[in-house]
């Protein structure tokens, strides 16, 4: 997105408040040029950068991008861990460029199987970031819509359990509290690249009423120009 359409051409009232992203086709980019999947995966970091950025600029409040779902690791072996290794570099880069840009980051998801490092990663970088007051950037890794509605409803039955909640009192504003995104606006937008035009298990009670927008283009569209060129750093 240029700068020039985000200053002249949409005005703050008419932005979507919380956007959700499937940034998906990664693989099938790398294969068309003769690459290793991972080669994509690498390559779409630099989509996430300028879309982050974007986001930012144009006033977002919230950005939620699917990383890793929590059925990728049915993935081979060999393609999750080198997920988790790009995870934890790409963390560890960008993390001081999102505070200085006011982001605030979090990782949504079931965090408990990630290993101990990235944990401990993960909770420095929320740390860093959470009084950050511009962008919050929701990072989607081993998420799952399912999930997250699963371990709200957990809470709440060990709330009812000890006798602290009423089951027949139960409302749809009782289990939003417990969503990884509690607080947050309902997604307004979900976008899926790469000509998919499935929900794959994201972000679904939160997006009960967005808009969805499916593009043939793969993630890579904003490296469409540069796709021949060698990138840097990969
Ligand atoms: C999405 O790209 C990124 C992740 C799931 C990590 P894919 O890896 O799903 O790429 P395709 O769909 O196989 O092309
Ligand atoms: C969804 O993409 C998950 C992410 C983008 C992280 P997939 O490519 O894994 O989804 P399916 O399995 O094809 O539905
Ligand atoms: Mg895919």
């Amino acid at each position: 997105m240029s700068s020039k359409l985000t200053d002249t051409h949409i005005s703050q009232g008419s932005l979507p408040k919380h956007i959700a992203i499937i940034m998906d086709g990664n693989g099938r980019w790398a294969k068309a040029r003769g690459k290793a999947r991972m080669f994509g995966h690498k390559a779409g970091v630099e989509s996430v950068r300028k879309t982050v950025s974007a986001a930012n600029r144009l006033g977002i409040q919230v950005l939620t991008l699917f990383a890793f779902s929590s059925e990728n690791w049915r993935r081979p072996q060999e393609e999750v861990s080198l997920l988790m290794e790009l995870f934890v570099t790409v963390l560890g880069r960008e993390v001081k460029r999102l505070h200085k840009n006011g982001v605030r980051l979090q990782v949504i998801g079931d965090k408990s199987r990630f290993s101990r490092s990235l944990q401990d990663k993960i909770a420095r970088a929320e740390e860093l970031t959470k009084d950050n007051t511009k962008l919050v950037l929701n990072v989607a890794a081993n998420y799952g819509g399912q999930w997250d509605i699963t371990q709200s409803v957990k809470k709440l039955a060990h709330q009812a359990a000890r006798g602290e909640l009423d089951p027949d009192s139960i409302t749809d504003g009782d289990i939003a509290v417990h969503l990884s995104t509690a607080g947050q606006p309902d997604v307004d937008l979900m976008i899926r690249t790469s000509g998919e035009c499935r929900i794959s298990n994201f972000i679904l009670w939160q997006a009960a009423y967005a808009e969805l927008y499916f593009t043939d283009e793969y993630w890579l569209i904003l490296m469409k120009k540069a796709c021949l060129m060698p990138l840097p750093g990969i």
